[in-house]
This record gives C-alpha cells, sequence and structure tokens, in this order.
C-alpha cells in the first residue's frame, strides 16, 4: 500500500484552517472532546447524513422516525443501559488519573517518561470499578426524587419504544426498517483523536425487524450493504474491512456483531458497528412496559420479530471520508493540499470564478452562479488570484472550478477546472448546469486508490 501523506494532525488543522470543525467553548480555554461544526463541517455532515438517508429510504420496507432525546428513566432500566452499560474503571491513587482498564496497554500515564498505566515504578492502581456512561439530568425545575432523566446513550432505544406505533401507523409488516439520526451522549472515560470519540455526538441507527427465522440471512445482508455503503462514497476498499466480533467482545444484547473498520491514521478502527440483537429489546420493553410488544399474522400466529442494526457515527464517517480524501501533491514546486471527497459529500459541488474583477466578468459569472445554486451547493469568489482561489477550493474538497475569461464574453463558452485531474475543459456557459447536475450523479472513485 502507498504511503498515505495523512496524519490526525494535519486533518485537525485543515478543518480548522477551512472552517469545518473547530473546539467547542474556545474562548473560554475549550471543553475537552467537544468540537463545533463550521460552515463547511456542516454541508459535509449534512451530505453524509442525506446519503445515509437516500440509502435508507431507497428501499420500500424502512420508514423514518426522531424520538425524543429524553425519555422514561425506565426506558434505560429495561434496556439494561442504567445497569449494563459502563466501562470498567481503574483510578491511580498517584496522579489521580483515571483509565479504562481494558485499554490500559493502549493508554499513557500522564507521568514522565511516559508508560502505560500500572508500568511506572509509582503506578498504584484501584481495582477495576464499573462506571456509568449516562448523562443524568433533572426534568422539571426542582432536583428531587423521581425527576431524574438520562440524555440518550443510542438512537436505538427510541425505535424499540416506537416499535407498536410504527407497525400499526406504517401498515409495515416484518421484515422492515425504522431508520433514524440523531444527537447521543455518553460520558465516555478516554474521549479523543478528535472527533473520533466524543461525548456527545450524532447516530445513524436503523433497527430492521425481521422473522427470527430471516435474522442470520439478514445480518449477511445488512454487513455487505453498509461495507458497499461506504465503498460507493468513495472510501478506498484497501482501507475498509469487516471484523466479525470474537464471543467475548459481544454486547449484552447481541448474538453476532461485526465492525465495519476504516484504516484510520490511528489504526484500524470500528466506523459502523451490524449487529444481531435477536428479540432482547423488544421482550426488555414488554416486560418492562407490561404491554405485548409482538406481531400477530392473518392466521392468528404470533411472534417478536429479531433486530439487525446497523449502527453508524455520524462524525466518525466524517473524519473517515477526510482522512480518506485528503491528499498533498507538488504543484509548480508548491505543495497542493487537496481534500479528494466524493463530489456528492464535497461541502460546495462548484466555485464561479471570474478571472478579473472587470469587463463584464463578474456579472456573467453571477449569472451561472444563480443558475447553478438552483441545483447544488455552488460558491461565488472573485477575491485574490486565480490560483489563491483554485488552492482554497482544493482545500475544502469542491471538485469542479468554472473560471469566467475574456472569451467567455465574446462566445459565451467558460473553463471548467477538475480537481483531481486539474484537467481543464471549455464548454458552452448554459451546458454547465446540466453537465455538472451529470457528473454530481455518476458512480465516483478515488483518484487515491491504487495511487
Ligand atoms: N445502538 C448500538 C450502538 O450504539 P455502538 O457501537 O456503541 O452501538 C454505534 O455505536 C456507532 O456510533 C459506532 O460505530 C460509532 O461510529 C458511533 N459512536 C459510538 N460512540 C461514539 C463516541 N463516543 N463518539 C463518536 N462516535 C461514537
Amino acid at each position: 500500500m502507498p504511503e498515505d501523506v495523512v496524519t490526525m494532525d494535519k486533518i485537525v488543522a485543515l478543518c480548522k484552517r477551512r472552517g469545518f470543525i473547530f473546539p467547542s467553548s474556545e474562548i473560554y480555554g475549550g471543553i475537552g472532546s467537544t468540537y463545533d461544526y463550521g460552515h463547511y463541517g456542516v454541508l459535509l455532515k449534512t451530505a453524509v447524513k442525506n446519503a445515509w438517508w437516500n440509502a435508507m429510504l431507497g428501499r420500500d420496507d424502512i420508514v423514518a422516525l426522531d424520538s425524543a432525546l429524553l425519555q422514561h428513566p425506565r426506558v434505560w432500566e429495561a434496556s439494561g443501559q442504567l445497569a449494563g452499560v459502563t466501562d470498567p474503571l481503574v483510578d491511580c491513587r498517584t496522579c489521580k488519573a483515571r483509565f479504562r482498564a481494558d485499554h490500559l496497554g493502549e493508554l499513557a500515564c500522564p507521568r514522565k517518561p511516559s508508560k502505560h498505566p500500572g508500568e511506572g515504578p509509582e503506578c498504584d492502581l484501584t481495582p477495576a470499578r464499573d462506571f456509568n456512561l449516562m448523562f443524568e439530568t433533572t426534568v422539571g425545575p426542582v432536583k428531587e426524587s423521581g425527576s431524574a432523566a438520562y440524555l440518550r446513550p443510542e438512537t436505538a432505544q427510541g425505535i424499540f419504544i416506537n416499535f407498536k406505533n410504527v407497525l400499526q401507523f406504517s401498515r409495515k409488516k416484518p421484515p422492515f426498517g425504522i431508520a433514524q439520526v440523531g444527537k447521543s451522549f455518553r460520558n465516555e472515560i478516554t474521549p479523543g483523536n478528535f472527533i473520533f470519540r466524543t461525548r456527545e455526538f450524532e447516530q445513524m441507527e436503523m433497527e430492521f425487524f425481521v422473522p427470527p427465522a430471516e435474522a442470520p440471512e439478514w445480518y449477511e445482508h445488512w454487513k455487505q450493504a453498509r461495507l458497499a455503503w461506504y465503498e460507493e462514497l468513495g472510501l478506498r476498499p484497501d482501507h475498509l474491512r469487516l471484523r466479525e466480533h470474537d464471543a467475548d467482545e459481544l454486547s449484552h444484547y447481541s448474538s453476532g456483531t461485526a465492525d465495519v473498520e476504516y484504516l484510520f491514521p490511528i489504526g484500524w478502527s470500528e466506523l459502523e458497528g451490524i449487529a444481531n440483537r435477536g428479540d432482547f429489546d423488544l421482550k426488555a420493553h414488554a416486560a418492562g412496559s407490561g404491554k405485548p410488544i409482538e406481531v400477530v399474522e392473518q392466521d392468528g400466529t404470533r411472534y417478536v420479530p429479531y433486530v439487525i442494526e446497523p449502527a453508524a457515527g455520524v462524525g466518525r464517517s466524517v473524519l473517515a471520508f477526510l482522512a480518506d480524501a485528503y491528499d498533498e501533491e507538488d504543484l509548480d514546486g508548491e505543495t497542493r493540499t487537496v481534500l479528494k471527497l466524493h463530489p456528492r459529500l464535497a461541502p460546495v459541488k462548484v466555485a464561479v470564478l471570474p478571472l478579473v474583477k472587470k469587463d463584464g466578468q463578474p456579472e456573467l459569472a453571477a449569472e451561472l452562479h444563480t443558475a447553478l445554486k438552483r441545483r447544488m451547493q455552488a460558491e461565488y469568489d472573485e477575491g485574490g488570484s486565480i490560483g489563491k482561489r483554485y488552492r482554497r477550493q482544493d482545500e475544502i474538497g469542491t471538485p469542479w472550478c468554472v473560471t469566467i475569461d475574456h472569451q467567455s464574453l465574446e462566445d459565451r463558452t467558460v473553463t471548467i477546472r477538475d480537481r483531481d485531474t486539474l484537467a481543464q475543459e471549455r464548454v458552452p456557459i448554459d451546458d454547465v448546469p446540466d453537465l455538472l447536475s451529470a457528473r454530481l450523479a455518476a458512480s465516483w472513485t478515488s483518484p487515491k486508490a491504487g495511487a
């Protein structure tokens, strides 16, 4: 595999420099591992979520849901998360730092010389203890017993508790799925690696309800379908893999889980999990609420469906797309930094650039910009040298720059510059919207693949 120039530091710097992602509350010194998305970050993240929704709702067997963030505390009792979603932790009595007991071999003790926790001569670790990852809050103005509530640690439970509503109102029968995108919160002990692991994050989850006998077949289906989704959006196949969990890694609810893993600059890491959750959740909520949750067939037979769950992270996907797209090239003795993003994910699809700020060029460029804006995210930029403007668009991943020059005024032709090949082609200005719409709809392979 060729050497990749990308590092986490370079992505963080580019994200800040170009207004994708900033550390949150920076003017107050920041709040650890929390990030704010700027204009281009929002556009990229929205494009990722739209691609996910399109993949889900492009099928006839999936419906959408947007459940509340705050749910009845008994939801988390029934799901096992109030008791079960815990990380075993150890504290160091010497340096007062806290570590995940199952990650000691990857973590660094804050004292110098840097060693793994427990390996320094003065390390004094406590036995591992469980710690609940849910953020607790209070419902109503007064903190009193019975007013505790939790910020959801996953979007999935909102789907399970609505299963009966959806079954009734969407006129669906298994196999069918319910999809949801939204914020989740976990008081992670070891957040880090930029937006890879944060305490507040967005998930894209789909619960696919199936007759129990069909669960193994649908589990296979969703593993392959989700891997293909990342490939279609341009992630290099040699940076993607499916990894089946060993029995001792499985969550309390799962009888089978596979991760889609990506080769991040920090190494192979989970991008998305696909789990066979069986009937654990629906049975747990039926028991917890005292209300049966089951499917009744026309012949009167009843069953509790099994659930196959592809669960992805928005921020983590954004990080993978950024890492995969990041490239540096030598161009006329200078380094060109470029994001070779799939055009459908690129925050801006096209920039319209008049060569000079006079002679009617800005007016013609504005005309094209208006026509393009109706179809796609388009930017107009007339400031600075053309080289600088190209560099700026390269860094935010804009696949096409359209330049208006003196010839454009004479014959209404313009040049389209391709971000990846740097090829320039001259085309009639009136053809540009159709031409770019067609290119946007076409399939795309990363020019970094096999480079
Ligand atoms: N409902 C199942 C579930 O939540 P998970 O593996 O804990 O499963 C699914 O989470 C995905 O959500 C992960 O693969 C990851 O992409 C994302 N995710 C989980 N915790 C995260 C965190 N602290 N920060 C960013 N993304 C996270």
